[in-house]
């Protein structure tokens, strides 16, 4: 039986030098080992910016080999970075790149789902602040609380707001005190995509207990719904098992926080808040991989 495996890519790798020949050679030895896995379908990272591979097609042993062009979150055999290091390195492109990938429409759609008598909100993962545009011009004095790891982001977000009311706090939302019964929305966008079930549902209880009663939480990711994939269960469980063997290869044994993708399902994403305590759980906005989720906070 032919398996297919879509290739994807990501520039400044050392094979996009390589001619059609070499790469496939080069793709020989990558496919040994995913030839036996047991779906149809794997995702490998490679090549792609600095020549267009994308009309290719390889046969070998029985493995198709389908380049397909995508963005830089993917699988990878790129050295595992920190969480920090990563975004700190890539702040200034950030936008540029980030844009690039997602679009803006998912940052400004968030504001028109923030109840009209909002007042403060916290952001985890604020970033440079792509989703307080918006926000800020229909609410200009709304208070923002933002965590994030990486000092260089929150840095632009400070020359992007100078004047705004925000409080930044340079530290992980996994670890960091932010209080109880505070905030009147959280929010999360792009964030979360690289932790594990049980991290997340541990932080979406934290999250719950920092909102005020009758709060609301919204969640903007990267996620796999089954609009977009046949069986978005089994990606998900490949993007994991895929960052336990980088980190076996790479000999990562600690629990740092490490920047890979592994997006959850849809299904997964809304079971995690439950169990969390949020109810009315739903999915209000959805583009390509970009999914918006709200759950509330009933008053107690
Ligand atoms: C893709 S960016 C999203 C930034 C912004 N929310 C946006 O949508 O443009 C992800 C951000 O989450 C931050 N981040 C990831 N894990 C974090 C953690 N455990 N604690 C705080 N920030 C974290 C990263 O440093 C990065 O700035």
């Amino acid at each position: 039986m032919t398996k297919t495996i879509l290739v994807l890519g990501e520039s400044g790798t050392e094979e996009a030098s390589l001619t059609r020949a070499e790469l496939a050679k080069y793709y020989e030895e990558k496919v040994s080992y995913y030839k036996n896995a047991p779906i149809n379908l794997v995702y490998i990272k490679f090549v792609i910016c600095l020549v267009d591979h994308s009309s290719m097609v390889f046969n070998l042993n029985n493995v198709r080999i389908k380049m397909e062009k995508w963005s830089t979150k993917t699988l990878g055999t790129q050295p595992l970075e920190k969480m920090s290091a990563f975004f700190n390195k890539r702040a200034e492109s950030y936008r540029e790149v980030h844009l690039g990938h997602v679009g803006i429409e998912s940052k400004q759609i968030i504001a028109s789902f923030l109840p009209s008598n909002v007042k403060s909100i916290i952001d985890f993962g604020i970033g440079t602040g792509l989703e307080l545009e918006e926000i800020f011009k229909r609410f200009p004095s709304i208070e923002v609380i933002g965590l994030d790891v990486a000092k260089n982001m929150l840095k632009l977000l400070r020359e992007n707001y100078p004047t705004q009311n925000i409080k930044l706090h340079n530290d992980s939302y996994l670890t960091f005190d932010f209080g109880k019964l505070l905030y009147d929305v959280a929010l999360s966008v792009m964030t979360l995509h690289h932790y594990t079930h049980e991290v997340k549902t541990d932080l979406y209880r934290k999250v719950y207990g920092s909102i005020k009663p009758n709060g609301l939480y919204i969640e903007c990711d990267y996620m796999l719904s089954e609009h977009q994939h046949e069986n978005p269960q089994e990606m998900e469980d490949f993007y994991f098992s895929e960052y336990e063997r980088l980190k076996e290869e790479q000999g990562i044994t600690d629990d740092g926080e490490y920047h890979y993708d592994t997006p959850c399902t849809v299904y997964n994403q809304k079971k995690m808040f439950v169990e969390a305590g949020f109810v009315n759980v739903r999915e209000v906005w959805q583009k390509e991989n970009t999914v918006i989720l709200l759950a509330d906070k009933q008053a107690k």
